[in-house]
């Protein structure tokens, strides 16, 4: 145990918080413990940056299950370069982002064709990549390679902004808590700090209620000096989003088999599958010239999904017992095999609509 006495603020800081990490933190598929580690074993570069890839804008609970089927489908960065970009958006379906999915494939070419399968090191290699910007260097060069930089994911900006009382609406604010987190990342273990802190403000330090008693770190927290851990960080107001209306056409042939066609690869959803729709900023809910085959499409009941930068509505019809003729670039495929399909969680939903037992667990 190192004497606390000694030390300066930041250096009693990130010493306390990894004291505790090594007692409470959390056993994730990517992870070595501090025990591992303390043993010699080193960080998979892969899987931090799989896990990392994924982590962002999606919850470590719904990451861990997608996570350990990617890697038991490719367990390493040559078995990825060697999957079709389609298999990849088929495991991803349901994450969302899928330009994440796209990147992950080209940066694994990259890395095999560039670097001899390797993972680059330094941090402007790392930022050159496809798919890998300022937070997932810093995350891969800190957790796989034990350089000292600081992470910064929206955990870590809550944290930092309470223990240093930064007064200043979070968006405004980035910068600044980059440098205190710099300032407190020791150069001894810094991966390990930086995932002690996402421990800590997805454990402790949440966004509503903290668990201040609990908190290693309660001696040294301003904002709960001054008792205001619960107003911060501050925010700036939200505007709200702009809604897009449209309409998704469920087509069941006499087979029992669903219409599906290819996105267009540019763009949102990009090269995922999708039924026959169409949405804009105040496109028609209810016209049926946009369906891909003329007969009698009935109402099944409205879907709403909320992107980043828009909330889709979306009316659902369907039409059963068609004769499977082709159309577009699409194909025809049995109801009990849409879960193999790269279907983003929109398609899902209004699938759903029409076929309840397609997909029991999507929520509308
Ligand atoms: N969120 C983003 N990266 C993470 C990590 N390595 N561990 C836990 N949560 C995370």
């Amino acid at each position: 145990m190192i004497n606390l006495h000694f030390l300066t603020k930041h250096e009693k800081i990130s010493s306390q918080l990894l004291n505790w990490y090594d007692r409470c933190h959390r056993i994730l598929p990517w992870r070595i413990t501090p025990v591992e580690q303390a043993r010699g074993t080193k960080p998979d570069p892969y899987k931090v940056w799989v896990a990392e890839i994924m982590l962002q804008q999606t919850t470590v609970k719904a990451v861990k299950s997608y996570f350990t089927r990617f890697l038991s489908q490719w367990p390493d960065i040559k078995a990825l370069s060697q999957a079709s970009q389609d298999d990849v958006f088929k495991i991803w379906a349901g994450l969302g982002y899928y330009s994440r999915a796209r990147n992950l494939k080209a940066c694994a070419d990259k890395i095999v064709a560039n670097y001899n399968s390797c993972f680059p090191q330094t941090i402007e290699e790392l930022r050159a990549l496809p798919g890998i910007g300022e937070y997932t260097a810093a995350a891969i060069a800190a957790i796989a390679f034990n350089q000292p930089y600081a992470v910064v994911d929206s955990n870590v900006e809550r944290v930092v902004s309470r223990l240093f009382h930064i007064r200043i609406a979070l968006s405004a604010a980035k910068k600044e808590i980059r440098s205190y987190m710099q300032g407190i990342t020791p150069h001894k273990r810094p991966g390990d700090f930086a995932q002690a802190m996402m421990d800590l403000g997805s454990s402790i330090c949440t966004f509503k209620r903290p668990n201040c008693f609990i908190c290693p770190l309660n001696d040294r927290c301003i904002a709960l000096e001054k008792n205001e851990t619960e107003n911060l960080p501050l925010r700036a107001l939200k505007t709200k989003k702009p809604l897009r209306t449209g309409i998704a056409f469920v087509a069941l042939s006499e087979n029992g088999r669903v219409y599906l066609q290819k996105r267009q690869e540019k763009g949102l959803l990009g090269g995922m599958s999708e039924i026959p729709n169409y949405f804009a900023l105040n496109a028609s809910k209810t016209d049926l010239s946009l369906a891909p085959f003329t007969g009698i499409w009935n109402y099944q009941g409205d879907i709403i999904h909320v992107f980043t930068h828009f909330t889709l509505s979306m009316s659902v019809y369907m039409m059963s017992n068609l004769v499977e003729k082709s159309y577009k670039n699409g194909w025809w495929i049995k109801t009990d095999e849409l879960d193999k399909e790269a279907l983003p969680s929109v398609m899902k939903k209004a699938l759903a609509k029409a076929l309840p037992t397609a997909f029991r667990k999507i929520k509308n």
